[in-house]
Parts: C-alpha cells; sequence; structure tokens
C-alpha cells in the first residue's frame, strides 16, 4: 500500500463538452475509517453517462455532485481494513463510491460483490452493477415486448443498447438497432440484430421504414432527439417507449428542441415512461440470474471498453460523448 491516494475533485459544472478543467487529479492522504466504515482500494471504475449528468447543477435523479467534492462514480473494489462487522478485508465491494484509489465505504451504497460461477470480477461488475439490470428491467418491464413484435433500440452498440437487442431476440422480437458507424453496425449484425441503421449515414425515416415494415412496437431510448421523433412517427398503436436516457442533449449548452411527431402520443395511444434502474434495486438478484443464465448458455454476448489508469478516466469518459469505445467503457484502477 502506497501512502498517497489519487482523487479526481468536480472543480467546474461543465458546460457543453467536459473540458479539462472541469476535474482536477489530486494527491491527498488516504482516509481512515471510522466505526461502521470500511476501507477499500479501487479495482474498477465504471464510466457512465450519468457521470455527466452528476456533473452539472439540473434537475436530476439524485443531487449533483458538489463543487470542490470527489467525483462521484461507479465502483468495484476490495477491502484493504475494516471497522464494519459484516466485511473484512479481503472481500469485494461493489456500489456508489467516487473516483479515488482508496476511498471509505458502507451499506447501503457499496455491498459486497457475490461471486459468480463461470463469471470473472470485472465482467460481474461491469454487466451487473449498472447497464444489465437497467436493459432488463427498461425493456421487460417498461417496454413489454410480446413475441413478434418489433423492437428498436439507439445508441444500439453501446453497452445498454446491445443488451436491449439480445434480450428482444431472446423474447422472440424483431431487433432493430441505431449506431453511429458501420463498423458498429456489423457489430450488431454479429451480436444477431435483425437490421442496424447507421444514423449518421442513413436517411432516418426511410431507413427505419425500411427496418421495420410492420411498424415499431417498442422504441427503447437511450438518445432522444432526432432519433425518437423519427420513432415516434413510425410507432404501432398501444406502442411503447421506455425512456432511458438522452444522451444527444447532455452536452446540450442550450435549449434541445421538442419532438415534432409528439402528437402520436395521442393518436397511437403511446405509453412512454421514463425509468431508473434505481428503482429496481430491490429486484437485482432476479435481473442478475438471468443475465447470467443468458451469458453461461450463449444466448447474450458482453462486449467490455477496460481502459487502464485513474489517471486517464476524464479522458476516457469523453469517448461516451463521442462513440469512440466498444460495449461497457470502464477503467482497470488496481
Ligand atoms: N435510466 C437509467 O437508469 C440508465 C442507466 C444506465 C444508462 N442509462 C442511459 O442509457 C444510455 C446508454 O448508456 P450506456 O452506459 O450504455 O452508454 P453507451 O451506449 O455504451 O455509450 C454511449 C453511446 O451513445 C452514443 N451517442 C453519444 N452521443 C450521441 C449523440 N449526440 N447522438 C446519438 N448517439 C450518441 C454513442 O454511440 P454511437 O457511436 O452509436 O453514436 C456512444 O457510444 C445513456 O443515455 C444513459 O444515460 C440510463
Amino acid at each position: 500500500m502506497t501512502d498517497v491516494n489519487r482523487v479526481w475533485r468536480l472543480r467546474k459544472r461543465p458546460v457543453g463538452l467536459i473540458e479539462d478543467d472541469v476535474l482536477s487529479f489530486e494527491r491527498e492522504p488516504i482516509p481512515e475509517p471510522g466505526e461502521g466504515q470500511f476501507l477499500f482500494r479501487l479495482n474498477y471504475l465504471s464510466l457512465d453517462p450519468t457521470n455527466r449528468i452528476w456533473m452539472s447543477d439540473m434537475d436530476q435523479y439524485m443531487p449533483p455532485v458538489a463543487l470542490d467534492a470527489p467525483m462521484r462514480g461507479v465502483v468495484c473494489g476490495t477491502v484493504t481494513d475494516s471497522r464494519h462487522a459484516g466485511f473484512a478485508a479481503g472481500d469485494m465491494v461493489s456500489g456508489i463510491g467516487v473516483w479515488a484509489d482508496y476511498q471509505l465505504g458502507a451499506p447501503p451504497l457499496l455491498n459486497k460483490l457475490a461471486p459468480l460461477e463461470g463469471i470473472a470480477a470485472a465482467q460481474a461488475f461491469g454487466l451487473f452493477a449498472v447497464v444489465g439490470p437497467t436493459a432488463y428491467f427498461g425493456l421487460i418491464e417498461v417496454g413489454k415486448p410480446a413475441a413478434g413484435e418489433t423492437v428498436v433500440v439507439s445508441a444500439a452498440a453501446g453497452a445498454v443498447g446491445s443488451l436491449v437487442g439480445q434480450i428482444a431476440k431472446i423474447k422472440g422480437c424483431r431487433a432493430v438497432g441505431s449506431a453511429g458507424s458501420d463498423e458498429k453496425c456489423r457489430t450488431l449484425t454479429e451480436l444477431g440484430f435483425d437490421a442496424a441503421i447507421n444514423y449518421h449515414r442513413d436517411g432516418l425515416p426511410l431507413a427505419l421504414k425500411r427496418a421495420c415494415p410492420k411498424g415499431i412496437d417498442v422504441y427503447f431510448d437511450n438518445v432522444g432527439g432526432e432519433i425518437l421523433d423519427a420513432c415516434l412517427g413510425q410507432m404501432n398503436l398501444n406502442g411503447r417507449i421506455p425512456t432511458c436516457g438522452l444522451i444527444s442533449q447532455y452536452n446540450a449548452a442550450g435549449d434541445v428542441p421538442g419532438p415534432k411527431n409528439y402528437p402520436a402520443i395521442v393518436m397511437k395511444r403511446l405509453r412512454v415512461q421514463g425509468f431508473i434502474v434505481l428503482d429496481y434495486a430491490a429486484r437485482y438478484p432476479e435481473a442478475i440470474a438471468a443475465l447470467a443464465q443468458w451469458l453461461r448458455q450463449g444466448k447474450l454476448t458482453f462486449r467490455m471498453d477496460m481502459r487502464d489508469g485513474l489517471e486517464n478516466a476524464l479522458s476516457a469518459l469523453r469517448a461516451l460523448f463521442s462513440g469512440d469505445h466498444r460495449g461497457k467503457l470502464m477503467i482497470h484502477v488496481h
């Protein structure tokens, strides 16, 4: 153990893209656990679009990170010292922590990472901490897909999107994905999607029409903006739109236009429902069991983009907004 702790602190609220001076990388003393706390060393840091939301002083589902506070993140680490009766040195923990080598934790924000046969810790953390349950509950509980229906998902080559399309196939649906390059579209086909649209190149309404000849029953929205509008215009009667995220707007510095096809919600009796995966926290074991089984059966592929070094966290985070990553983006720290 070194006696220096490296910590990323939020210094400024970003406006538009996350500039270098939004965070600073400090060297600080390692904290000592108080009664009921444990100290853990960071092994993996999950990088998520919501990190950008947490940096902003906007209305959101959690308080934003305070200025000068350590940057919040979804983390996985190993306990090195404990003053909590339920945790001992060597335990692996995961949950909501901060971007730092060493940090203090306690339930309910941090809990033991349960070992799963045949699934490595990095994969278990990457798949089960956020994106797997998001895809599972967002599609199955909010989207309610029925066999034979058409499911469209945006940011389909990303962590949540690639799982949504594969779960749609497992449920007997036609799966259509949109992604930002031909290479990503080829990946979608390899993952079993029935059709893939490169939204940078293919004209959206027409490409969607070709890919969804029977219309859209479920549009799993990761992006908002233009693709949401195009899908609204092609939804079938009683269609569902699980609103998972709006990544096309997270870096917007000003107002964003509303969807032109909003009237479709009335005319087609659509159900548009936002959700936050934390709403389903009590039911995570159900999602984990199903996802782990599909993984072991070879029905689900989970791709990770693992980068090295806590010092690279900020530059790596930007890849979520440029699309310059392949699969679940994470940092290997120790
Ligand atoms: N509701 C919840 O509880 C919950 C939980 C987790 C995630 N989410 C949301 O789910 C979505 C996906 O998250 P993820 O972790 O799986 O990330 P991801 O899809 O692995 O990465 C983000 C992807 O978004 C696409 N993108 C970025 N900027 C875009 C833009 N301006 N227009 C269109 N596409 C853009 C990029 O793909 P392309 O190269 O294809 O453009 C990028 O690869 C995000 O909206 C996130 O906020 C919600």
